[in-house]
This record gives structure tokens, sequence and C-alpha cells, in this order.
């Protein structure tokens, strides 16, 4: 059976979304963030404090291809950067049907204002962090996605809904 994928910014829903779906699908739930932390034995801000975003971004790839070939019948939330690399996209392909949570900043911004545990946003001006990458990003989630669900102001039930029509 195909996996479901899902691929947005971070703060964008899919660890959220990802586990409420697993529920009503009763399909499996697989979280790249989680799996790379549980193989390494580290927090994600410490793999970037030691081995920088570059390292992290290797074992992200690492992680991908082993899902691809591997896994089957998962909802799989990923990390909010790994539809960047075009051999990710590929890989993305491979795993499963994409769908893309797509935020405006200022529901991000919301969502994430506080967090520590994103190393991209810490240090001065996280709004203008978030608003930027974004924009940088936009073209690569859009290369990644089978489909966009845009989810600003919509609770998650309405959100669940529309997947699931998605990938019927
Ligand atoms: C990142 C997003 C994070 C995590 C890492 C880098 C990014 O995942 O992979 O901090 O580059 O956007 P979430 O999207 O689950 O927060």
């Amino acid at each position: 059976m195909r996996n479901i994928v899902l691929i947005g910014f971070m703060g964008s829903g899919k660890t959220t979304v990802g586990i409420r779906l697993s529920y009503r699908m009763r399909m499996p739930f697989l979280d790249t963030d989680k799996e790379i932390e549980r193989r390494q034995g580290r927090w994600i801000k410490d793999i970037f404090a030691a081995d920088g975003e570059e390292g992290f971004r290797r074992l992200e790839t690492d992680c991908l291809r082993q899902l691809a070939e591997r896994c089957r019948g998962h909802i799989v939330s990923t990390g909010g950067g790994l539809p960047m690399r075009e051999e990710n996209r590929v890989l993305l392909k491979k795993l499963g049907t994409v769908l893309y949570l797509k935020a405006e900043p200022e529901t991000i911004y919301g969502r994430l204002k506080g967090d520590e545990n994103r190393p991209l946003l810490q240090g001065a001006n996280p709004e203008e962090k978030i608003r930027r990458l974004m924009a940088e990003r936009e073209a690569g989630y859009q290369a990644a996605a089978d489909v966009v669900l845009r989810v600003d102001g919509k609770g998650f039930h309405a959100i669940i809904k529309e997947i699931r029509e998605a990938v019927r």
C-alpha cells in the first residue's frame, strides 16, 4: 500500500495532522526527524550543533532513502527542509503520495514564536527568517508535491477530511 507523505514548512502541522490521520486511517505513523533522532540517539538541535546543517541533511537523505526502499502503508511526516534537495524530491515521489501543507508566514510565526527546538529559527528576528526561508522554499515544496492543501484557519478535522478526499 502506498505511503501518504506530508511536507511543508516547520509549524505547518505535519506531525500533528499526521498523527491524527494515522488514527483515522489506521495506518502507522512515522516522522523523519524522530526517526533520525532515534537512530542517532541525539536531538535534532544537538546534531545541528555538532555536525552543522550539512551533517543533518546527509542523515536526512540517508533516512529518506531507506524509507523509500522499505516503508509501505505509513503516514510519513517530514522535516521542513527535506524537499529542498533535488535528490530528496525524487525519493519522495518514490516513497508515496506527497501532500504539501501550505501555510502563510503569519500562521507559522504565531505557532513557532518562542520555540527553542528549531535551530534555523533561533537568534534575532525569527519572523523575518520565517518569511525569507518560506519564500526561498516555495518552489521546492511545489515541485515535490502531488497535492497542495492550504491549512490557514482550518481545524484538524477539515484538514484531515481534505487529505482523505485527495488520496482516495
Ligand atoms: C527543519 C525543520 C525541522 C527539522 C530541522 C530543520 C527545516 O522539522 O527537520 O530543524 O529545515 O525546516 P519540522 O518541519 O518538523 O519542524
